[in-house]
């Protein structure tokens, strides 16, 4: 198990899917496809996810673009492959690993959250740049930028047949003055053996848009800067840089 990631992504990561169920990405998933086809100066076919997670946001994409889905957790690589079984699944790290080819986009969605300083974040930047192909986009879409980001709870989980949850999110910051927040969760887990109460903490990095577009500037790429908002009563928002690669 990574000493470095949170509970729900090792012990606890059977129950990803009734924390977060993948119907609920089917608006956000979209929203990112016309991005990355939109901003490309290619066709878009082949698509690379650093931090793919479950796979929640590919079983929506994977109709549009043949993806390969890199994640750290072999947990969240096995949720993923049995929700997209017809993707390529690889176990490697955001900011270091290095496939050896160039994909037509790059997508990085809320894991890029685990990258808690700038050399992380610089690195992983570095990641998306040298496996894009000239010409081509990568996403990069943080919960929150230091700008935007305010404390909050939040309540939610899902029913399946075999195991039901619900959680408690409350987000806070312990100390505003440096790169991180923490997201304390409360899990409450049901299934045939009962009812279980468990706890988890996620801490996450935090950079003001101006650290964001110094690392992607610094490495290349030409930046544009969205906010992608959830329609009510479907909740949820992020900041989204676009960053194209020069060339053809
Ligand atoms: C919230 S989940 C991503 C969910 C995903 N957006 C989806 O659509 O299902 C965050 C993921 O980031 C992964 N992660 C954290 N640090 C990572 C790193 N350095 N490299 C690759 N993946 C990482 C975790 O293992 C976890 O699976």
């Amino acid at each position: 198990m990574d000493p470095e990631l949170p509970r729900l992504y090792t012990d606890l990561a059977k129950w990803w899917p009734v924390m977060s169920a993948p119907d609920d990405y089917a608006e956000e998933a979209g929203f990112y496809r016309k991005c990355l086809v939109d901003a490309s100066r290619h066709p878009v076919k082949t698509v690379l996810e650093l931090g793919s997670g479950g796979g929640n946001n590919a079983s929506h994409m994977k109709a549009h673009f043949e993806l390969t889905l890199v994640d750290l957790a072999p947990g969240m690589l096995r949720v993923s492959r049995s929700l997209n079984p017809e993707c390529e699944h690889i176990h490697g790290d955001m900011r270091e690993v290095r496939l050896g080819r160039v994909f037509d986009g790059v997508f990085v969605h809320d894991a890029v959250g685990y990258m808690l300083t700038e050399e992380d974040l610089g690195r992983a930047i570095e990641t998306a740049w040298v496996h894009l192909r000239p010409g081509g986009t990568a996403l990069f879409c943080p919960d929150d930028v230091r700008e935007t980001f305010s404390p909050r709870t939040r309540h939610g989980g899902h029913d399946r047949m075999l195991r039901s949850l619900r959680y408690l999110e409350w987000v806070w910051d312990p100390d505003p003055s440096d790169t991180t927040v923490t997201t304390d969760f409360a899990y409450l887990l049901r299934d045939k053996d009962g009812v279980r109460i468990e706890y988890d903490r996620h801490v996450t990095g935090l950079f003001r848009r101006a650290i964001w577009l110094k690392l992607l500037t610094g490495q290349g790429f030409l930046v544009d800067c969205r906010g992608f908002e959830a329609t009510p009563p479907d909740d949820g928002s992020c900041e989204v840089f676009v960053a194209a690669k020069p060339g053809r």
